[in-house]
């Protein structure tokens, strides 16, 4: 129910502060030490992880356990050592504990942790929070999201202009683009092409010669979707986010107005448009385009 929700918010927004105090902790350490013993390799020299990833993910479930232990948890790292569970019906909370990894271990300050809730295999409910910033992003389907700058500050609605701007020309739009960590020739030669038509070359540029405004790298999926939300981004564009990258980023985008487009195939329909498809066997193992585009006015999609 509503009240649930609201309840279950309240819990993910403290759980959030707690575990981006421990990322705090963590980003100082690793700037501080030499040693590089903490930070180990996943599937090749660019996906990282560090044991600050695997510690906060372990508060995080430890703590969902307590308050809920009926819910089922769904985390990266989890995922990694090989805790597959699969989606079901159930409330699941579907978490990133450090998403903008290498950015953490860089000491670059756009990291957050995403806190996902799926139900019916629906994402329903996100709170993405950046600890270096204090900037807490938040949604529940159908009830709007929100950001809160400083714990004390009051949450202001999403997107932060009212009405929203317009993006009458994709040659006007900031864009939001990654690099990922899957650097096979395959996705990399997709994902430079793609940035070439969009930000280069007049010739071929978006429309009529022209380009889009620019592109940005903010090194974390979620953070991609809260800045759309707001309105800072009008879209993010990427190949290869996984579900607790952008299970709370849909909710929060799509409250604020915003377009997730591109089937990721890991969450059910959750509108008439193609979405995120039908789940399929593809359960965690499809990694597919995620575009999210912030729009004030449908006629302006392309
Ligand atoms: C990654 C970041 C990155 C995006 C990748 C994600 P991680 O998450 O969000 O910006 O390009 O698709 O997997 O590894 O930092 O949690």
């Amino acid at each position: 129910t509503e009240n649930d929700l609201q309840s279950i918010l309240s819990f993910s927004v403290e759980l959030a502060r707690t575990s981006g105090a421990l990322i705090l902790e963590g980003s100082a350490a690793i700037q501080s030490t030499s040693s590089q013993s903490d930070i180990s390799e996943k599937n090749n020299s660019v996906d990282l992880v560090t044991e600050y990833d695997v510690r906060v993910e372990d508060l995080v479930k430890k703590s969902i356990k307590e308050k809920y232990p009926l819910f089922n948890f769904i985390g990266e790292e989890s995922y990694s050592s090989g805790n597959r569970p699969p989606l079901t019906e159930e409330p699941t909370f579907c978490v990133d504990p450090i998403d903008g990894t290498t950015n953490f271990i860089h000491g670059f300050p756009f990291v957050c942790i995403s806190l996902g809730l799926i139900y019916d295999r629906r994402p329903v409910l996100g709170v993405i929070y950046n600890p270096f910033l204090d900037q807490m992003y938040t949604g529940i389907r159908g009830q709007g999201s929100f950001l809160q700058r400083g714990a004390t500050a009051s949450r202001q609605r999403l997107p932060l202009a009212s009405p929203p701007k317009p993006l009458p020309s994709l040659s006007q739009a900031l864009i939001a683009v990654e690099w990922g960590s899957d650097r096979r020739k395959v996705t990399i030669d997709t994902k430079s092409q793609s940035f070439s038509r969009l930000a280069g070359n007049p010739a071929q540029g978006v429309e009529d010669g022209k380009m889009a405004h620019s592109l940005r790298s903010l090194g974390s999926a979620a953070l991609n979707f809260a800045l759309v939300a707001q309105g800072g981004l009008d879209i993010y564009w990427e190949i290869g986010c996984w579900p607790w990258d952008v299970c709370a980023g849909i909710v929060i985008a799509e409250e604020a107005g915003g377009l997730v487009s591109g089937s990721h195939s890991f969450f059910a329909s959750t509108s008439e448009t193609e979405r995120f498809g039908v789940v399929t066997e593809e359960l965690l193992t499809g990694r597919k385009y995620i575009v999210v585009r912030a729009i004030a006015d449908t006629s302006t999609e392309r």
